[in-house]
């Protein structure tokens, strides 16, 4: 699948290592930056990565920020976007199963390289179950 991805540069240092797993999992990406660690404001890339899934460049996106909060803060604004903000796996998965997450929002002051990589690939494989959940997808809008 496409894969957008943005970070700020709070988020940067770990933005590299998920591409690096995106790549080697074989899926397209969409880099929209930042591409360095100097200060930058991160809900231009929040809109960045929720226009590429809106607009259908993109069928999911990941965000990186220091602690995650401000992007999935930016990414929830823009409806038809779900953003889950994770520390592990097991949220990771059930953000897909049971809300459906198209945009997944990672602390990299929060997280290790480890973690991030678990959750990334966790997240990335788990399908959306579909039944009551989407009735409620459907309940927010
Ligand atoms: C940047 O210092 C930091 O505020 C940002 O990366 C993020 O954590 C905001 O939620």
């Amino acid at each position: 699948m496409t894969v957008a991805i943005g970070c700020d540069h709070g988020g940067f240092p770990l933005k590299r290592h998920i591409v690096a797993t995106l790549e080697n999992l074989g899926h397209e990406i969409l880099d929209v930056g930042c591409y360095s660690e100097e200060s930058v404001d991160y809900p231009h890339y929040a809109t960045a990565v929720c226009q590429a899934i809106l607009d259908g460049n993109a069928h999911r996106g990941i965000l990186i920020c220091g602690t995650g909060i401000g992007m999935s803060i930016a990414a929830n604004r823009y409806p038809s976007i779900r953003a889950a903000l994770c520390h592990e796996a097991f949220t990771a998965k059930m953000s897909r199963e049971h809300n459906d997450a198209n945009v997944l929002c990672l602390g990299a002051r929060v997280l290790g390289v480890g973690i991030a990589l678990d959750i990334v690939t966790t997240w990335l494989a788990a399908h959306f179950a579909g039944g009551r959940h989407l009735r409620r997808i459907e309940l927010i809008g």
